[in-house]
């Protein structure tokens, strides 16, 4: 069978099979991109996106189908993982095939010339001589979407663009990709994030076990709740909701008038056992620095730090040792061990961790724990399989997986979901409600304000460097949230 492809569509693809060994990640699936329309991806953890991106791209080959362009459609793609060089200056990412020239020598006025506009209206206002690795990971991102658009394409490709981006970065990404489309430009969007879907995308296709679920169907035909029984293939999952352990013992996390120099000033709070408390602000405001403190991965100039009895950790092994579990954000780099198994990495911080003083558990013991732990998290493959064969979003949870191992006394999670879908965010939010009821203390940042207001029991706002204020209870709202942190305000009624 042929694929027909008409005038207004910037690629068609047919019946397209992938296996991985014995998984098969794709199995007759049929996509049509239009130009002009953004077209949203979604489906669980390990549905197959990233594997129709890689083929739709090109980067890899499908078993059987057909994937047809017009003859001039050029493909950018911005993939789930950062594939930049972050040793390499923001310039030199911009520009990695045929960089400007002058006399035979890179022309850096040329490329900075003609990145400024698209770094302008990304909103990225950087220094493109600085190395990329300096930049936070949300200005990293937006630097990968920039080199995409640099490239002109007539497709644009984006696998997970947003899941480390802040608030205001989507709202000028959503702008950047309305002007795209405004131009005749094809937008394949994937995400996680449905409300991004019904604010962005005039269809959408949803993928369940390598099989289309839902074939490009108009914004306007289908809601929230559709996508996810398509996605899921049952009903949604509940939201978590738990019983609040109130425990009288001295807080597992005391900071009290803590100074670091250029980042913290005069912060204190606590975080009682079974509390979980969020941390919010903008970009450098200080909170992910609080949390740094905490997991022992920033020196302290003054005030004093006690986590879980033992003082200030000065190491991140200190703080382990003591009984914290810190989930990062960038599993890339703080995360995993991708060319090893699951129970391997799962186990490489609890042998740290239970070595405080106990015997070593057996290594059939340990795979044992993994494997209830993989299942708690329904991830998608078993102890022994290899990390970097899983999707995104299952290794993400293997992040995780690892850190619950270690039976924590504080639980320590930036971004914790970034990644992963609907039911795995409900699962995460559910075994964090757990953690907190089994007399954890737990501190919580995240890019997704609706996050914190669903799972914390209060909030602490930074703002340059200070916490300006509490929120909590009915007053734990986004908005709310979102107000103080750009104000430095917390409004009446909030506990100061
Ligand atoms: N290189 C690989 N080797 C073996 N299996 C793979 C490989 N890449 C992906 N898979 C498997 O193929 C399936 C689809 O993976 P894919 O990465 O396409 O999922 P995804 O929908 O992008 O998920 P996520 O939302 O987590 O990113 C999964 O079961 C995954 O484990
Ligand atoms: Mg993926």
């Amino acid at each position: 069978m042929t694929a027909e492809v008409t005038y207004d569509d910037a690629l068609v693809a047919r019946d397209l099979v992938k296996s991985y060994g014995g998984v098969r990640a794709l199995d007759g699936v049929d996509i049509r991109l239009r130009g002009g329309e953004v077209h949203a991806l979604v489906g669980e953890n390990g549905a197959g996106k990233s594997t129709l991106v890689r083929i739709l791209s090109e980067t890899l080959t499908a078993d059987a189908g057909e994937v047809r362009t017009t003859p001039d459609t050029r493909i950018a793609v911005v993939s789930q993982e950062l594939s930049l060089f972050r040793d390499l200056t923001v310039r030199e990412n911009l520009f990695p095939y045929d960089p400007p020239r002058r006399l035979g020598l890179l022309d850096r006025g040329a490329m900075d010339r003609a990145a400024r506009p698209v770094l302008a209206e990304l909103g990225l206002d950087v220094d493109t001589g600085v190395p990329l690795g300096e930049l936070p990971l949300a200005d990293q991102q937006l630097t990968e979407i920039a080199r995409a658009l640099l490239r002109r394409p007539g497709l644009l490709i984006l696998d997970e663009p947003t899941s480390a981006l802040p608030a205001a970065a989507v709202d000028r990404l959503e702008r950047v990709l309305r002007t795209l489309t405004g131009r005749g430009i094809a937008v394949l969007y994937v995400t996680h994030f449905l409300d991004e879907v019904m604010r962005f995308a005039q269809r959408v296709t949803v993928l369940r076990d390598g099989r289309v679920a839902l074939a490009g169907a108009r914004r306007a035909e289908v809601d929230v709740p559709e996508l996810v029984t398509a996605m899921l293939g049952g009903s949604p999952p509940p939201p978590a909701r738990r019983a609040r352990a109130e425990v009288d013992l001295p807080p597992p996390v005391v900071l009290s008038e803590v100074e670091v120099p250029g980042r913290l000033s005069d912060v204190t709070f606590t975080v009682r056992a079974g509390e979980v408390v969020g941390v919010a602000g903008l970009q450098g405001a200080g909170h992910l620095d609080a949390l740094a403190v905490v997991c022992g991965r920033t020196a302290v100039s003054a005030g004093r730090v006690d986590i879980a009895g033992h003082g200030l950790p000065r190491s991140l092994r200190e703080a382990v040792r003591a009984g914290v579990a810190f989930v990062p954000s960038d599993r890339k780099r703080y995360g995993l061990m991708v060319d090893r198994e699951v129970w391997e990495n799962t186990t490489t911080v609890s042998w740290l961790a239970l070595g405080r003083g106990g015997v070593l558990p057996s290594r059939a013991e340990l795979v044992r724990r993994t494997a209830d732990l993989t299942e708690r998290l329904r991830l998608r493959g078993g102890p022994h399989d290899l990390v970097a064969r899983l999707s995104g979003g299952n290794q993400q949870k293997v992040v995780i997986a690892k850190w619950l191992a270690t039976e924590p006394k504080v639980v320590v999670l930036d971004d914790p979901t970034r990644g992963v879908d609907v039911g795995v965010r409900a699962e995460i939010h559910r075994i964090i409600g757990e953690l907190a009821a089994g007399g954890a203390a737990v501190l919580l940042a995240s890019t997704d304000l609706a996050e914190l207001t669903e799972v914390c029991d209060r909030a602490l706002v930074f703002v340059r460097g200070r916490v300006v204020g509490e929120v909590r209870g009915e007053r734990l709202t986004e908005r709310e949230l979102a107000v103080a942190m750009q104000k430095g305000v917390v409004g009446p009624g909030a506990v100061g």
